[in-house]
């Protein structure tokens, strides 16, 4: 590959802005100082403004994954009960997950591409004894985003716990943990906030810090009491991955520079250009209804005759633009245009631009 930097257009991981490459530079520090602990509180008190959650904020190092892992070895017994709303490949392996820790997994499953139908949460838990429902707030594999505070209302209603992953739509999309009284959810550094991957951020609800007092599915480096003594300390139980904790510093500041809602704003802006801008050439959205799309990702399926995946190739060989490939059983079959984070109307032109160029290029 050539050198010249690549246009990331994933939804995640995502592009950089340069005050967090420079960040990324700093030294390593003892992770049982003081310095270490002033930087833990700026990156917590990021973290609680951008959760808007008066609640502790665990972080602990890993990926999103590692955060979806930590919520059912932490609450949960082998063979509760639980629900798992699937719609796309990251809530699959939500259920997938549960039952491979031993849960009692059912699954509420959706066509890949709808939204989930509250009512249909509803009569779902009407008739079963959950202890909590798996979901997925934006599902990125498809970029359908579901209805939160009605899902989640609707568990409260049936004393289920809302565990949710919230991986790519936290600061992108509205979403009130505390205002709308979520039990589990969880981010992943990656994502949203303008740093590389490395650490998960939790927010648990009080009767979800009493499950772990109850919950018996072994637990060691993920468990979330321990870590939330060492948070009350600004600490991590085990080594932190520090170049994560800088640049997290770094790019919350910049968030909130700019305020939640101006970046919520910018990011509907962004994906109502790309739907826009897709549809005139020639490309179907996936999802169809602009009120359940993702502001995070917009999956596409090319023109007749123009495969997806040489179109990723163009894009990437001649305008240095990553794009995301079709996840599972839609592989080959659409593209996946992310625009999270640090990106801007000038990035969704650019993007469209080569679109059309490589359109052109593929069809001549
Ligand atoms: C909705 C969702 N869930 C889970 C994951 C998995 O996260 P990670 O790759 O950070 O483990 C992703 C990653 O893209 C995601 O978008």
């Amino acid at each position: 590959m050539p050198t010249h930097p690549q246009h990331l257009m994933l939804p995640g991981p995502t592009p950089l802005p340069p005050e967090v490459l420079t960040a990324l530079g700093s030294p390593m520090i003892n992770h049982r100082s003081e310095a270490f602990c002033e930087l833990y509180r700026a990156v917590e008190a990021g973290a609680k403004w951008l959760c808007r959650t008066e609640q502790d904020v665990i972080m602990l190092a890993g990926s999103g994954t590692t955060g979806m892992e930590a919520a059912l070895c932490n609450l949960f017994s082998p063979g509760d009960r639980v629900l798992a709303i699937t719609q796309g490949s990251f809530s699959e392996r939500f259920a997938q997950m549960a039952t491979t820790f031993g849960l009692s997994c059912d699954t509420l499953a959706y066509d890949w591409g709808q939204a989930a139908e509250p009512a249909e949460l509803e009569s779902r838990l009407n008739e079963g004894d959950y202890r909590a429902v798996l979901m997925v707030h934006n599902e990125t594999s498809t970029g359908i985003l579901n209805p939160l505070p009605e899902l989640a209302r609707i568990c409260r209603r049936y004393g289920a716990l809302s565990i949710v992953d919230a991986i790519s739509s936290l600061s992108s999309t509205p979403l009130e943990i505390d205002g709308w009284e979520l039990d589990v959810t969880l981010t992943a550094s990656q994502k949203g906030y303008y740093a590389p991957a490395g650490l998960c951020l939790m927010v648990l609800s009080e009767r979800a810090w009493q499950m772990t007092e109850t919950a018996t599915l072994p637990r060691f480096s993920l468990d979330l009491r321990l870590a939330r003594d060492y948070a009350h300390k600004a600490q991590t139980p085990w080594t932190p991955p520090l170049p994560v904790f800088y640049a997290l510093r770094e790019g919350f500041k910049l968030l909130q520079a700019e305020g939640l809602e101006q970046i919520q704003a910018r990011h509907l802006q962004n994906m109502q250009m790309l739907r826009g801008g897709l549809s005139k050439m020639g490309f179907e959205l996936f999802v169809n209804d602009e009120r359940v799309a993702s502001r995070c990702v917009t999956p596409a399926i090319p023109p007749e005759g123009i495969p997806a995946d040489e179109i990723r190739r163009v894009m990437l060989e001649k305008y240095h633009t990553v794009l995301g490939a079709g996840l599972r059983k839609l592989s080959g079959k659409m593209l996946r245009v992310g625009h999270l984070g640090y990106q801007d109307l000038n990035t969704i032109l650019g993007v469209l631009g080569c679109l059309e160029l490589s359109l052109a290029e593929l069809t001549s």
